[in-house]
């Protein structure tokens, strides 16, 4: 394990993890707010609704964000997911010119695949939630035969754009990124991040079909409300609120 400390932030450099987001839950009372675990190596990595997330050689960020608020009132857990969305937005286009959309509520895809998802877990105490780990996977370098062995349309950044890069640079512009607007997300909550998680969004005046709790139902997705919550038409043309749910198409 390596500490290295980059900007204001602890970085910490596993060789090789299970998941950083179990390690960084398990490791939760020695992790200051603000620090980040990061593997290139991660061995069992899960996604949402405990899928897999996958891992090869190739050198890719595997990070969980260890955010500790020192008050739960007026904290905006409900949008910290859809916050990091953006930014990672934010940096695949000023650094590889990249048009990443979002797919409801927080999957980023580059020309219609999947290039980095986000796994948000809470570690509570006496019912109080302590700290939230914020896990993120994004493909830098995996090679297409991997990508090919994903179950959805999948790609990384060296794939769209043709060249490699080093992970733990692309890993500290995107910690910069990601702090560089946090304090105002805070005391502000999603309106600071509205008018681009809607400019993101790929899913907005069209037909999905959401999975919920196993059930599969369809809708028009009609609006972001102020909450981040998605306004949706469902078969009857009745205006729901969805709060989370998979975006199956
Ligand atoms: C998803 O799209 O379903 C979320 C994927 C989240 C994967 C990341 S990789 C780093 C962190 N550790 C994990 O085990 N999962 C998250």
């Amino acid at each position: 394990m390596v500490n290295l400390n980059m900007s204001k932030y602890t970085i910490i450099t596993l060789d090789e993890a299970p998941s950083t987001n179990s390690w960084a839950l398990e490791n939760i009372s020695c992790l200051d707010d603000g620090a980040v675990v990061y593997t290139a190596k991660q061995t069992a990595g899960r996604g949402r609704y405990n899928r897999k997330w996958v891992c090869d050689e190739s050198d890719n960020i595997y990070m969980s964000l260890v955010l500790k608020p020192k008050s739960a009132d007026n904290y905006p857990f409900a949008n910290l997911t859809q916050y990091l969305s953006v930014v990672v937005c934010r940096l695949l286009s000023s650094e590889f010119l990249l048009n990443a959309r979002i797919k409801w509520p927080n999957d980023i895809l580059v020309n219609g695949a999947k290039i980095s998802g986000i796994l948000a877990e809470a570690y509570t105490h006496n019912n109080k939630i302590e700290a939230v780990i914020l896990g993120l996977g994004l493909n830098i370098n995996m090679k297409q035969e991997t990508l090919d062995k994903i179950d959805q349309k999948a790609t990384s950044i060296s794939a769209v754009t043709g060249k490699n890069y080093n992970s733990e640079t692309v890993l500290k512009k995107l910690i910069d990124t990601f702090y560089e607007s946090y304090d105002e997300f805070v005391s502000l909550g999603f309106s600071c991040i509205k008018d681009l998680y809607i400019s993101k969004c790929d899913f907005l005046g069209k037909n999905i079909l959401i999975s919920e709790n196993g059930e599969k139902k369809q809708y028009f997705a009609k609006a972001i409300d102020s909450d981040g919550l998605l306004i949706a038409l469902n078969e009857n043309n009745e205006e729901c609120k969805i709060i989370t749910g998979d975006l199956l198409c």
